[in-house]
């Protein structure tokens, strides 16, 4: 639990008890000046597998690049936009993607980017168990990745910057302040709503 303790720089205010790895993991950008152990990073992906997926199709599929192929990462940099210039300082990054026809019956799978938020959800509890921290980004060229780097019949999905925790005093200061800044989300009333009022209230 160390681990998870080291990495909570920013603790949500919780309206409910949760598991420390659900309340304790957050996005940052601050990445340290640190390699990804293979076997750890071998263990996101197996985490990932384990996800629960309509029909057990498993429609996700992942393309890494660590800094030990600085040229393989600076192909995965280039994808990125502008505003995620800071994911460039991660010494891992993953583009995820996912199949878009069912591979039982070639019928369009609705749910597959679904079943591939669980998997990157998966990971991202799995890196924060481990004392990593994972970010997800939608900010990137997904037509210019697709064309580039993704088989037939596969959609991308986001990218992620994995690594370990640095100081956010070495952030920018834009970028710091937004580092440093409370976690929020909407309250429980806004999002659970009991069909009856035979139903407990779940939202306190
Ligand atoms: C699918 C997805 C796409 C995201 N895209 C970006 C992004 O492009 N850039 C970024 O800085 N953060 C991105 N985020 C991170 C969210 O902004 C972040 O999860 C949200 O603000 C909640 O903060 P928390 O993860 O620290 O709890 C993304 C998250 C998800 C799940």
């Amino acid at each position: 639990m160390d681990e998870i303790a080291n990495n909570c720089l920013r603790p949500p205010a919780l309206e409910v008890e949760v598991h420390p790895l659900i309340a304790g993991r957050w996005s940052p950008r601050a990445f340290a000046d640190k390699p990804v152990e293979t076997e750890k990073l071998r263990s996101l992906f197996e985490a990932a597998r384990w996800a629960p997926s309509s029909y057990n199709e498993q429609p996700w599929r992942f393309w890494v690049a660590t800094r030990e192929d600085p040229e393989a990462l600076e192909r995965l940099q280039s994808y990125l936009t502008e505003g995620n210039a800071w994911a460039k300082s991660a010494p891992v990054l993953v583009l995820s993607a996912y199949r878009t026809h069912r591979e039982r019956d070639g019928r369009p799978n609705r749910v597959a980017l679904r079943d591939l938020g669980a998997a990157e959800q998966n990971m991202a509890i799995q890196a924060f168990a481990m004392g990593l921290v994972m970010h997800q980004m939608e900010g990137f060229d997904r037509e210019r990745a697709k064309r580039e780097l993704l088989p037939e019949g596969f959609e991308p999905g986001t990218m992620s910057a994995i690594g370990y925790l640095a100081d956010p005093e070495t952030l920018p200061e834009r970028l710091r302040e937004r580092e440093l800044r409370p976690r929020t989300r909407k309250p429980l009333g806004e999002i659970v709503f009991p069909l009856s009022g035979a139903s407990p209230a779940l939202a306190g």
